[in-house]
């Protein structure tokens, strides 16, 4: 017998595995009259005014130079809805308190408005509040992932989320929750990698730190499918199953609305033809009906214009941006002229998109306006802006999220931790003098900071120097010595650190269809190894990169993907063994490039042979795990409860991941190689055992069948953790 899940029953009980506590977004009735007391009075130009979200540089006469008339204009004339800061959007000086001035300034202006409706601000911060010059710079999501710590990504959220309400700014267009489907894809490390399980969990739980004062709204992008294009680059072209959208895809996006987010942001790209803006199906029947969700959904960037320039689904501006509106849009992000505000009146006035709709999307945007307190103070103290960026504790978790993540590949001879008592290194490689190359792209400007605006924090090669500088020689060169000198100084070290990687970037202009490390890096990889010293190998990259030949060389590597500000101390404290890394794997490493895309939970029938396998992490101890627990049956629609002994075998303290995976024996669709179900991190001092517990959930053991239906499909399944497994049944619920 089968039991199926209606969908509704499917949505609450997925709401439980993420949340203990309920985060629901439920609408509070005496806001709901707020609403339908103002929708009243608007008029049809307020409203679409009011739909509309305009770039900062629209009111400039360049940077920070606010112009009087294009404000009157921009927020009293068109009474706009929303103002952004897209990258780079930071004003003229580009400090907390200028930030605060000029969110006020704009605010200001809505009082000259006939019914003073407040303004949203938004802004990407996407890894800390990084386009204010002096802000912490958070490990990505990548690292966050990689430190499968929900309480860290957690608490660096909310304190993301403190900056921002001290600037003024109530909206972050965060977290992505997409799905990184190709590692050439420029935005790979905004995701929280391959995994849906894994990006449910942190996604669901950034939101909860973003919105938690109440003064934030969180954004959930990018619905959906924008990692996923066939050729693995930015904003081309999606075919996606409605399988590998309920599969992989949705969970996420499902997570966030259960976890209370108040906004959405859509795919810029084109989804099986149909450009995601356009696509009523995913804005109206699936975000609203299937999910739930009661918030309010903006554009990417000029999306609604990209559906006729650029993937021609409609023959003008005006009825692209009708259609966009009547598949479910609430706000464009249009952002750099009017001439859309005046094509969405036309197309009200015309009967293109129907009154109610607009009505629609008005109520959505001003139920969340009134929620965050707007109506009541929508000013902050800028006196008090700079105060907020300064806690120390914003470093401190930073910091503890870039050592959580970085992940160790490769420790031959226990070539690290490096003892500190060595008497000269060699540093080689240019991101290892880099704080740019650890912070990656939306760092002050879109495609990454300029060292010199990067105030805080260390690069390696400093880190290094004060953590040893004062007893041993650090020597320093980057991959464009050349030959002679860098075998020269290779030889006269003990041992050598050779940092490869990327340079910050961000979006389509970080799409690669080589993932390859830059000849210079492998020239002098190959110089370094020549010497015979031992090679320790860092790689800066927020996406897997070709490292094959780079690790069978290198005695040790460490992965540290985009960790920040505090990164380069971080990965000191790993190297040199004031920290044990414990970081895993959020994405797959390929050998080659041939063999993307390459994913671990892709079918268990498709070739998964990657250099490091999704999860992979070392320790500088050793963990064995022991007594798993299972039962031999777990019936339908019951959790099924598994524990493991893990205990640290080694002499020195440690952090281990423990990764519990299910795969199905057989089912009605063919089975994923494995699905990640429960992961924990726990701390271990030498010589300690622990019982680790995981509670999967009746929902993550549904099987999508052949007509998609979700079923919780009776049939044999396999639970691994570590080297153990256990064969158990799912048996029907009366048996
Ligand atoms: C990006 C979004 C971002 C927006 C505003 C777009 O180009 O795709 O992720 O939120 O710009 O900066
Ligand atoms: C980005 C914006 C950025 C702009 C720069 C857009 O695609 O999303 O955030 O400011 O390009 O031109």
């Amino acid at each position: 017998m089968k039991i199926r899940f209606p969908r509704l029953l499917l949505t609450l009980t997925v709401f439980c595995i993420l949340n203990s506590q309920s985060f629901a977004f439920e609408k509070d009735p005496a806001i709901v009259e707020k609403v339908e007391a103002l929708l009243t009075q608007m008029t049809l130009e307020e409203k679409v005014g009011q739909v509309s979200q305009i770039a900062k540089d629209v009111l400039e006469q360049g940077r920070g130079r606010f112009d009087e008339n294009n404000m009157k204009r921009v927020i009293v004339e068109y009474a706009i809805g929303s103002i952004l800061s897209g990258g780079g959007g930071y004003p003229a000086p580009n400090s907390p308190q200028e930030w605060a001035k000029m969110t006020n300034t704009f605010q200001k202006y809505t009082e000259q408005t006939r019914l003073q409706i407040p303004l949203m601000y938004g802004v990407d911060a996407v890894h800390g509040h990084t386009t204010v010059k002096g802000a912490v710079v958070f490990p990505y999501d990548i690292n966050i992932a990689a430190s499968f710590n929900p309480e860290l990504a957690e608490k660096s959220a909310e304190l993301t989320s403190d900056t921002l309400a001290a600037t003024g700014i109530q909206w972050n267009f965060a977290p992505v929750l997409d799905i990184a489907r190709n590692p050439k894809w420029g935005r790979t490390y905004e995701t929280f990698g391959e995994d849906p399980y894994l990006a449910s969990i942190m996604g669901a739980r950034m939101i909860q730190g973003y919105q938690k004062s109440g003064k934030v709204a969180a954004c959930a992008k990018h619905f959906v499918g924008y990692g996923a294009a066939e050729s693995g680059l930015d904003r081309q072209p999606a075919d996606i199953s409605e399988r590998t959208f309920r599969e992989v895809l949705f969970p996420p996006f499902k997570a966030a609305v259960d976890a209370g987010v108040r906004t959405f942001m859509i795919n810029s790209g084109e989804v099986n033809g149909v450009p995601a803006h356009a696509s009523k199906w995913l804005l109206t029947d699936i975000l609203r009906k299937e999910f739930g969700f009661n918030g309010f959904v903006i554009s990417d960037w000029e999306d609604p214009k990209k559906i006729f320039a650029y993937h021609k689904a409609a023959p003008d501006l005006k009825q692209a941006i009708a259609r966009t509106f009547n598949a479910g849009l609430d706000m464009s992000m249009i952002p750099m002229t009017l001439e859309e505000i005046e094509l969405l009146k036309e197309a009200v006035n015309e009967g293109l998109v129907p009154m109610e709709r607009l009505d629609d999307a008005v109520r959505n945007i001003l139920y969340v306006k009134y929620e965050l307190g707007l109506f009541e103070n929508r000013y902050v103290d800028d006196t008090q802006a700079e105060a907020a960026f300064t806690k120390p504790e914003q470093t401190e978790i930073a910091r503890m999220l870039a050592r959580q993540s970085i992940t160790l590949l490769k420790n031959a001879s226990n070539t690290l931790p490096i003892s500190k008592v060595v008497k000269r290194i060699l540093v080689a490689g240019s991101g290892a003098d880099s704080k740019s190359d650890l912070c990656g792209g939306w760092t002050i400007d879109w495609q990454g900071a300029k060292e010199e605006d990067l105030i805080l924090g260390h690069t390696m090669l400093a880190a290094i120097k004060e953590k040893i500088g004062a007893t041993a020689q650090v020597d320093f060169l980057p991959e464009q010595a050349g030959r002679d000198q860098l075998v020269e100084a290779g030889n006269a070290a003990d041992v050598i650190l050779a940092v490869v990687g990327e340079k910050a970037y961000a979006e389509t202009p970080g799409d690669r269809q080589d993932l390859s490390l830059t000849p210079e890096q492998n020239a002098m990889l190959d110089a370094l190894q020549s010497t015979g010293k031992p090679v320790a190998l860092v790689v800066v990259s927020g996406r897997p990169l070709l490292i094959d030949a780079a690790v069978q060389t290198a005695k040790a590597a460490l992965y540290a993907y985009l960790p920040g500000t505090e990164g380069g101390a971080a990965i000191a404290d790993v190297l040199f063994g004031d920290y044990n890394p414990a970081g895993r794997l959020p994405f797959s490493i390929p050998k080659h490039l041939g063999q993307l895309p390459l994913r671990y939970n892709d079918r268990i029938n498709a070739t998964y042979e990657p250099l490091f396998r999704f999860g992979y992490g070392l320790s500088y101890t050793k963990f064995k795990y022991a007594n798993l627990q299972a039962p031999k049956t777990v019936k339908q629609g019951e959790p099924l409860t598994v524990s493991v002994d893990v205990t640290n075998a080694g002499n020195v303290a440690g952090d281990d991941v423990v990764l519990a995976y299910y795969t199905n024996k057989y089912a009605s669709v063919t089975p994923r190689r494995q699905q990640l179900c429960g992961f924990q991190r726990v701390s271990l001092q030498p010589g300690e055992t622990k019982t680790v517990t995981f509670t999967v959930t009746p929902e993550q053991l549904i099987v999508y069948g052949e007509t998609l239906q979700p079923v919780e499909e009776l049939r044999p399944i396999l639970l691994q953790i570590g080297q153990l497994n256990a064969k158990l049944d799912i048996v029907a619920a009366n048996e």
